[in-house]
């Protein structure tokens, strides 16, 4: 049978403090993390499930791991640290580029997502690391990570990274929040606040076996070439803060929702079910230039809405955030009664603690350096993502550009410059483009017209420009919508669509060149954030020049 709904409430996440006030002014601390094999109960009725958690220590440790809040300009060291066992929790396919150890034990390695740091610091997918760093990949140099916080204040997550193993690592929980907060910025929003009226909500689809176990395939959808590897893990059972379907008791005023979809593969269509709006106030790790409303957030892996919902407004006593998006997106299964539910909002009776009057205000203008200006475009890319399949079409691997990870690097931008890429996505699904260090708005989203043709010479010399894409981009054009439009550092790609983005390579607030070395080992990555896709290697290395 399956669970009932609504019946946990929605935890709030441990907070950890990267910085400590000294005479009134946050001054830089140095933490340590580690990762802990648990067990952590999902719901009332589920028996405890078997996780790999972040925490301070094994007992402080949650799914998903403590909220890390940052300060802007301060910088943070975390000493990450695996303390996990000699063998995984769930199964894992040798035959994609994988981190295999020799002696046993878990690879792990920390990745900021949407963090502006060195690549020493980046989280590598060659730079992991087992228990007590007994073994280490190939680009491993430092136990202790520095996150500079030199950007804009905003919404980032933190989680596993380690090569071919990123899907499993994730899905058995190594994942958590991280929010940069700058008082001078931020306070005059004047946006809900507090631990009560500022929640995260961490959305993650799972699936359980019956002794509540995280269930995952064993077996792969093409075993002859890769055992275990299938192309998209999807959940039936949506958890928000490690909770299957919970609930949350709210007041009849604002609240601010940081929500990520921590989702492997499953795109969320959320809306509320009286019919009620959000109002978008950032995506990804950044603020818009103004609130949007909108009756719908369709977030991709790894996607970030930053929204405040009035629940004063609401005439019902209670609604559900649901989710409509067929998996894979977006022509797959249509969302069902059990993935088509997040949680459940419930309204307070009046009188009900804290009874204090909500002084929070939406403001009316945020940020102005969203805005881009293609003029500027230093180089100009053709990125092409690419699905290979068995003769009878089920799919074996992806690629970018027709490229191998371990192929020599194509993508160098410069520190300081803007970039266009041009994403040709020659695949039947969705793809979300994440990048690392820099940050990308989408501009133009044009159909390819005769794509049969484009895709056969695609297929047969994979260049775009010798392929005329000019002269098939030039079908519909999608709007990109309202509150997409700012920094962002996961872009939908759609398919059969040619998705124009300007690439930022700099501070997008002061318009200034990174103020640390970006040069340099082991450099970064841009990737699908399917993570069954960045697994099986829908990923390719970046490289800052000087
Ligand atoms: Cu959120 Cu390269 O990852
Ligand atoms: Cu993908």
């Amino acid at each position: 049978g399956s669970l009932q709904m609504y019946v946990d409430q929605l935890p709030n996440m441990p907070k950890i403090y990267g910085y400590s006030m000294q005479d009134g002014s946050p001054k830089p601390v140095t933490l340590t993390m580690g990762m802990y094999q648990k067990t952590w109960k999902f719901h009332r009725d589920l028996p405890p499930t078997p996780v790999f958690v972040f925490g301070t220590s094994a007992e402080a440790a949650t799914f998903p791991g403590p909220t890390i809040i940052a300060h802007q300009g301060v910088p943070l060291s975390v000493t990450w640290q695996n303390h996990l066992p000699s063998s995984h929790i769930l199964p894992w396919d040798p035959t994609v580029p994988t981190a295999i150890p020799k002696n046993g034990g878990v690879p792990t390695v920390v990745h900021l997502h949407g963090g502006v740091h060195p690549p020493t610091s980046d989280g590598s997918a060659l730079a992991w690391f087992t228990a007590n760093f007994q073994e280490t990949g190939p680009k491993w140099t430092q136990v202790t990570y520095t996150y500079p916080n030199v950007q804009p204040p905003g919404n980032l997550w933190y989680h596993d990274h380690a090569l071919g193993l990123t899907r499993a690592n994730l899905l058995a929980g190594l994942l958590g929040a991280y929010v940069i907060q700058n008082p001078s910025l931020d306070d005059p929003f004047n946006l809900p606040c507090g631990d009560t009226f500022d929640r995260h909500l961490v959305i993650a689809d799972r699936s359980f076996n019956v002794d509540g176990t995280l269930f995952m395939n064993a077996t792969g959808i093409n075993p002859s070439i890769h055992p275990q590897w299938q192309p998209e893990y999807f959940g039936e059972a949506i958890t928000v803060n490690g909770k299957a379907w919970p609930f949350l008791a709210v007041h009849r005023r604002k609240y601010r929702f940081r929500i990520i979809n921590s989702s492997n593969a499953r795109y969320l269509r959320l809306a509320l079910s009286n019919g009620l709006s959000f109002c978008v106030i950032g995506s990804d790790a950044s603020y818009l230039a103004a609130p949007v409303t909108s009756q719908n957030i369709l977030l991709g892996p790894a996607e970030i809405a930053d929204v405040i919902v009035d629940f004063s407004l609401w005439t019902t006593n209670e609604a559900e955030l649901t989710n409509d998006a067929p998996y894979p997106y977006p022509t797959g299964s249509p969302a069902g009664p059990l993935n088509g539910k997040v949680m459940k909002f419930v309204i307070l009776p009046k009188g009900t603690p804290p009874e204090a009057p909500d002084n929070s205000t939406v403001p009316t203008k945020e940020v102005n350096f969203t805005s881009v200006v293609p003029t500027d475009v230093a180089v100009t890319r053709y990125i092409t993502m690419y699905e290979y399949t068995t003769a009878t079409g089920s799919p074996t691997h992806l690629y970018i550009n027709g490229k191998r990870f371990e192929d020599p690097v194509t993508e160098t931008p410069r520190s300081g410059t803007t970039e266009l890429w041009n994403v040709i996505n020659l695949t039947g699904d969705n793809h979300p483009l994440h990048i690392h260090l820099g940050v990308f708005q989408a501009i133009k989203v044009q159909e390819l017209l005769d794509l049969t043709t484009f895709k056969n010479c695609m297929t047969a010399i994979n260049d775009a420009v010798k392929c005329n894409v000019a002269r098939h981009a030039v079908g519909k054009v999608l709007p990109v919508p309202e509150h997409e439009k700012t920094w962002k550092n996961v872009v939908k790609i759609e398919p059969g669509y040619v998705t124009s983005v300007v690439v930022a390579f700099k501070l997008v607030e002061t318009n200034q060149k990174y103020p640390f070395d970006a040069t340099g080992e082991p450099g970064y990555v841009y990737h699908c954030h399917i993570l069954d896709h960045e697994d099986n290697a829908m990923i390719r290395p970046l490289k800052m020049l000087p």
